[in-house]
C-alpha cells in the first residue's frame, strides 16, 4: 500500500488525542502528538528559567531543544536531554504557559520543520502516520491523504477536560478548567486555524458522541465510506 498520512486537528478537550492514538494503533501506523513537542519546549524553557516573552531567546531554545519523542502509539514517551518528561509536560503549569511559546512564530517554524521530518521518516518506515495538533491539516501536512478537524461544543470540551484533570465535572471543576480550555484556545487560535475546518478538511462534531463512536466515524472517513 502507498504511504498514508492522517492529519487531525482540534481544540483542547476535543478528544483528538485519544482518537488519534486509537486510529494509529488500529491501522498499524506511527503516531505523533505535536502538542507534546510544544509542551516539551515550554517545560525546558521553564526549567532553564528563560523569560517566555523573550522571543529570540525562546526561538533559540527551540532550535537547541534536545528532544526525543516516541512515535509508537502504545508507548507515549518523550525526553528532553535524557530526562523523561512524559508526565511533567501534562502538569497544569505547563498547560497554562505553553501558548506563550507556541505563539512564537520562529518556534513554530522550527517545530514544524521537525514534524515534517518525522512524518517523512515514518511514511518510509512505518507505512504512514497519524499526526495531531492545531495546524497539521493546514500547514504541517496540507497534502495528507486524510485531513480531519475534530470539534465539540465548548460545554462538552469543558466537561471532558474537567473529568480528565479533576475526576469530576461539577461547577467548581468546570470553573477551574475554563481558563485552561477557553483562554488557551483563544491564544492558540491567533496563530492557527482550528476552530473551523479549512478548505478540503472534513469536520467531525463529537459533542454528542462517545469515544467509540468518534473512533468508528474516523475509521469510516479513512476507509472512504463517509
Ligand atoms: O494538544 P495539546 O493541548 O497538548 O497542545 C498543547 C499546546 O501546544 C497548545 O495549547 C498549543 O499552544 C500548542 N500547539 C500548537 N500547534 C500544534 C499543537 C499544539 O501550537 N500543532
Amino acid at each position: 500500500a502507498s504511504p498514508l498520512t492522517v492529519a487531525i486537528d482540534g481544540p483542547s478537550g476535543s478528544g483528538k488525542s485519544s482518537v488519534s492514538r486509537a486510529l494509529a494503533r488500529d491501522l498499524g501506523l506511527a503516531y505523533l502528538d505535536t502538542g507534546a513537542m510544544y509542551r516539551a519546549l515550554a517545560w525546558w524553557a521553564l526549567e532553564r528559567e528563560l523569560d517566555l516573552q523573550d522571543q529570540a531567546l525562546v526561538a533559540q531554545a527551540a532550535r537547541d531543544l534536545p528532544l526525543r519523542i516516541s512515535t509508537d502509539p502504545d508507548e507515549q514517551a518523550l525526553s528532553v536531554d535524557d530526562t523523561d518528561v512524559t508526565q511533567e509536560i501534562r502538569q497544569t503549569r505547563i498547560s497554562a504557559q505553553v501558548s506563550a511559546v507556541a505563539t512564537n512564530l520562529d518556534v513554530r517554524g522550527e517545530l514544524r520543520r521537525r514534524q515534517r521530518e518525522i512524518i517523512e521518516q515514518e511514511r518510509q518506515r512505518s507505512g504512514g502516520i497519524v499526526v495531531e495538533g492545531r495546524d497539521i491539516t493546514t500547514v504541517v501536512a496540507p497534502d495528507a491523504e486524510h485531513r480531519i478537524l475534530i470539534t465539540a461544543s465548548e460545554e462538552a470540551r469543558l466537561a471532558r477536560r474537567a473529568l480528565e484533570v479533576h475526576g469530576s465535572a461539577g461547577a467548581e471543576q468546570l470553573a477551574a478548567t475554563r481558563d485552561q480550555v477557553v483562554r488557551r484556545d483563544a491564544d492558540d487560535s491567533t496563530v492557527s486555524t482550528f476552530l473551523e475546518a479549512a478548505d478540503g478538511v472534513v469536520a467531525l462534531d463529537t459533542s454528542d458522541l462517545t469515544l467509540e463512536q468518534v473512533i468508528s466515524a474516523v475509521h469510516a472517513l479513512v476507509r472512504g465510506e463517509a
